[in-house]
């Protein structure tokens, strides 16, 4: 039996559902299987990349969920060696073909590149959309003086900031920057790997609520306001459990605790392109 849909959270316009199936790692045949199990169950909202390797894969999952495209909000990116003039639309284009869709919901700057100029890869992310490859558009492992610099030069809002962020790592200063912009903290390796079973303060609030360690700290991280998050699995049990986060709440203290684990260290994905972080 099909699971609710995870609630909308809204931005510049963009309604995005709070829980969406990621894609990294996941190509082809199990690929396919996990994005149309995941319809088919529920979510309503997947993100992918051309960096994945994986678009045509999640195009079929797509069409074999029986799920109308209307209803479902799609997330692509440009890779970071492609975000130069034109060279970004038709990264886009190529995204759209191989997905086999007429538009994303979201096209997402993946990684920022200091060799290109952020006015020109703003410029060509505002054309994607005014092409109506995209109907929203926003950034990704953008920090504080990126983000600021790429609101001044964006004519179509910006409506998220897709950055790392679980409890082990500290995010506030950013997440303040990103909700004063009203933009959507889109939280990736939001489960941290499936690392939590092991921390004594996830277990005992998973124990109390009758919840894995993993949905505790899923729906720590959507019980922020303007959070949206995107755990990736292809295992049919854990795709279920994921979006299974919405019958229970944690309390004032429990958010606290959960928050209090993090450090400016529990940084997970740290590529040697990395900007420099806040
Ligand atoms: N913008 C970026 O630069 C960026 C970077 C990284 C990720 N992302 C996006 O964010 C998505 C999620 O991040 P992620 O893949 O790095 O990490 P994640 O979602 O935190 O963790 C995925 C891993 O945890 C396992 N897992 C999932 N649910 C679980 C559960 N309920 N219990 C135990 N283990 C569970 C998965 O295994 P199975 O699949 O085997 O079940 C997989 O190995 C990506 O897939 C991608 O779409 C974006």
């Amino acid at each position: 039996m099909s699971l609710p849909h995870a609630p909308l959270v809204r931005a510049h316009g963009a309604a995005i559902p709070a829980i969406g199936l990621g894609t990294f790692n996941a190509h082809g045949e199990i690929c396919s299987e996990a994005v149309s199990f995941a319809l088919r169950n529920g979510y309503r909202h997947i993100d992918t990349a051309p960096r994945y390797e994986n678009e045509e894969a999640v195009g079929e999952g797509l069409r074999r969920s029986g799920v109308p495209r209307d209803q479902i909000f799609l997330t692509t990116k440009v890779w970071w060696d492609r975000i130069g003039a034109d060279d970004l639309q038709r990264s886009a284009e190529e995204s759209l073909q191989k997905l086999g869709v007429d538009q994303v919901d979201l096209l997402l700057i993946h990684w920022p590149n200091p060799a290109i100029p952020l006015a020109d890869s703003i410029a060509a992310l505002n054309d994607a959309k005014r092409r109506g490859y995209a109907k929203h558009i926003g950034v990704s492992n953008f920090t504080i003086a990126l983000l600021n610099e790429a609101w001044r030069l964006t004519q179509e809002p910006l409506v998220c900031n897709q950055c790392e962020w679980h409890p082990a790592l500290d995010q506030e200063k950013l997440r303040a920057v990103v909700r004063g912009y009203g933009m959507i903290f889109t939280a990736y390796s939001p489960v941290g790997r499936g690392v939590y079973g092991e921390n004594a303060v996830v277990s005992a609030i998973a124990k109390k609520y009758g919840k894995t360690a993993s949905q505790v700290v899923l729906r720590w991280n959507v019980q922020h306001e303007g959070s949206v998050a995107i755990p990736k699995s292809v295992t049919p049990e854990r795709i279920r459990a994921n979006l299974d986060i919405f019958d229970f709440t944690l309390s004032a203290e429990e958010m606290a605790a959960l928050s209090g684990l993090g450090s400016r260290e529990g940084r997970l994905v740290k590529p040697d392109f990395s900007p420099a972080w806040d």
